[in-house]
């Protein structure tokens, strides 16, 4: 997991004042040094700060970089973009959505952030009166994402709308588990980083470079069912074992991806 000290904060090449104002406040809430772009490329960047990572801050735009990658990463909508066009043309049900028994209405908790895929999907699939909190514990994926959720939008009215019902908060799931009442949401939802990685989707390896790899803890899964009033799933690899280590059953749900699993509780 990469820290926000380890990171720098800097504006596009050619910045307005208005970014370098937000880059330096958005620097001063994450912890990061600023550095000024100065015209320079990514490498020259990282190679004159040390920095592991480099954080581009626009007004309305957050673009991180990592040594290695060709394009810096942004909140796109990855693989759910295109599982939601999907369940629009009713081409499959999403084998996530199937486990996690969403319902128009529901009030989803999704405890591992991350790229915000399936949150976004589920975010389309509570609707109108729904409402998908996320929760993410590294500081600078959230600074992608968090902005991203209240910032980007794509100009596809569906999810557009399922962005406007999502909000991602950074923080550790059991200490914002431990703060809510009893069976305040429908479901609650965990996917921590598998132990081994994996066929990696689009804007995964960055989700790797900064995740918290840490797996999901029993008190957290204690915490999910006195908060869900449905259900608590995780999701876990085909042969994960995170399952059987925390003693939950495997739910029948057929999955086109056949390196996973889902497995949980159900109450309703
Ligand atoms: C496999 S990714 C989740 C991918 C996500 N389901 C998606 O569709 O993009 C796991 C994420 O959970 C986060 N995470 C791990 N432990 C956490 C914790 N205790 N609290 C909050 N987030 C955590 C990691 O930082 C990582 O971003």
């Amino acid at each position: 997991m990469i820290e926000p000290s380890q990171a720098v904060v800097t504006t596009p090449r050619r910045p307005k004042a208005v970014d370098v104002a937000e880059a330096r406040a958005e620097a001063a809430r994450l912890g990061c040094r600023y550095v000024e772009r100065r015209s320079q490329g990514w490498e020259k960047l990282v190679e004159t700060t040390g920095a592991r990572a480099v954080l581009a801050v626009a007004h309305g735009d957050r673009a991180l970089w990592l040594p290695g990658m060709t394009v810096p990463w942004r909140f796109h909508g990855g693989m759910a973009v295109l599982r939601i066009r999907r369940m629009i043309a009713g081409v499959e049900p999403d084998p996530f959505l199937a486990a996690c028994d969403v319902r128009a209405g529901d009030r989803f908790l999704d405890c591992t952030g991350g790229a915000c895929a399936d949150a976004l999907v589920a975010a389309h699939a509570v609707g109108e009166g729904g409402h998908v909190e996320v929760i993410e514990a590294s500081a600078l994926l959230h600074a992608v994402t968090g902005h991203g959720a209240r910032h980007v939008r794509f100009g596809e009215a569906p999810i557009d709308a399922a962005l406007s019902r999502m909000h991602v908060t950074l923080g550790d799931h059991l200490e914002v588990l431990r703060s809510l009442p009893d069976r305040s949401y429908d479901v609650v939802y965990f996917d921590p980083m598998f132990r081994e990685t994996t066929t990696a989707a689009p804007g995964f390896d960055v989700v790797r470079a900064l995740a918290d790899p840490r797996p999901l803890a029993a008190e957290a899964l204690a915490e999910a069912r006195r908060v869900a009033r449905r259900r608590v799933v995780l999701q876990d690899r085909k042969t994960g074992g995170e399952l059987e280590r925390l003693g939950l059953p495997e739910l029948p749900v057929m999955s086109r991806y056949a390196q996973v699993r889902f497995g949980g509780l159900v109450f309703a």
